[in-house]
């Protein structure tokens, strides 16, 4: 029996699973099937929400008032996190990677106009952002008030949980639908999503296997993430389970040019499911993976997915990174 900790309820779910039938056609007997997680709200939406709900919900339980972040300038994760806090009455700090640009667009404008107090670290010392995490809650704790330090893209053991009932929910899924796929698909960066769902599918008897294609950092790097977060999960919410159960797949060789840059291929992909099917990716997390899942898939049994016959492709949002990224569209 899984002990489930406090958690609100942020997300609009269950999201809506269903097959892509347009983009389908090119692959004979493979069907691609849509976990709508880009659904999971308008502003705040994406797999971000989904963690958020048990990591918010544990900030208020410690009694804090504010919600400290970080992550990259367009970090769907801040953005999300930023909206969320003023929903709930709380004040939310970003730290954020890089320089402040001229003029904010996509998630760092929703960020500016949720009133986020928003810091900026340079990538050389974005090592640090631990300490001046560290020193934020304490200029708040001299003033009164109590801050949360939510780590990047609320992967810890407690976000874990996101997932962990997004396996929950795609297994109902797949009973209603009478669906078995072979595969769940994910973008991989901070490795939350992908542990979350590694886990939740041993917690849930589900067949799929999880494989995840990274948008940073490579394989052995998940691979020890998501071990650190379930071994802390484990001992937090003093669950039972054997690691050794894990079945970790993570996919390399797709993050191009480097995170957050993506090629022209990936820019293409965008274009291509958005006018078969009207489902918009971003280029640096959901394009990149889908992109791979293609190119995975028409290698047929030499590739990663071999045997496939229905993918679930979890899709996680970031609609809101495609427009800093607009002039890399080709129109004819
Ligand atoms: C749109 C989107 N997809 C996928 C991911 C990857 O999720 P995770 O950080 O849990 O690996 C992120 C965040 O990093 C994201 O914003």
């Amino acid at each position: 029996m899984i002990k489930w900790p406090s958690r609100l309820q942020l997300a609009h779910l269950p999201t809506p699973l269903t097959p892509l039938t347009k983009f389908s056609e090119q692959f004979e007997g493979v069907t691609l099937w849509i976990k709508h997680d880009e659904q999971t709200g308008t502003e705040v939406s994406g797999n971000k929400v989904r963690k958020l709900e048990f990591c918010i919900a544990e900030a208020q339980d410690q009694g804090c008032d504010t919600l400290i972040t970080c992550g990259g300038v367009q970090s769907n994760h801040c953005r999300a996190t930023a909206i969320l806090g003023k929903r709930l009455g709380m004040q939310v700090h970003l730290i954020l990677r890089g320089e402040r640009p001229e003029v904010p667009g996509g998630n760092l404008l929703l960020d500016y106009l949720s009133g986020a107090r928003i810091s900026y670290l340079p990538q050389r010392d974005w090592r640090t952002h631990p300490d001046f995490a560290a020193e934020l809650q304490a200029q708040d704790a001299a003033a009164g008030h109590k801050a949360f330090f939510i780590p990047t893209g609320a992967t810890d053991e407690i976000g874990l949980w996101g997932y962990i009932a997004a396996s929950a929910e795609l297994k109902a899924d797949f009973e209603r639908l009478q669906l078995q796929p072979e595969y769940i698909v994910v973008a991989t960066g901070s490795g939350g999503t992908q542990g979350g769902l590694t886990l939740g599918r041993e917690l849930f008897n589900l067949s799929a296997q999880v494989t995840a294609f990274a948008v940073s950092d490579d394989a052995s790097y998940f691979r020890n993430k998501i071990i650190e977060d379930v071994t802390l999960w484990k001992q937090r919410y003093d669950q039972d389970f054997d690691l050794e159960r894990l079945r970790i797949q993570t996919i390399e060789g797709y993050i191009g040019p480097g995170y957050g840059v993506a090629t022209a291929e990936v820019f293409e992909t965008i274009k291509q499911v958005a006018s078969s099917d009207g489902v918009f990716l971003d280029p640096v997390y959901t394009g990149k993976a889908f992109h791979g899942m293609v190119n995975e898939l028409r290698k047929g049994s030499a590739g990663a997915l071999s045997g496939a016959r229905n993918v679930v492709f979890v899709h996680t949002g970031g609609l809101f990174g495609v427009f800093p990224q607009q002039h890399n569209f080709r129109f004819d």
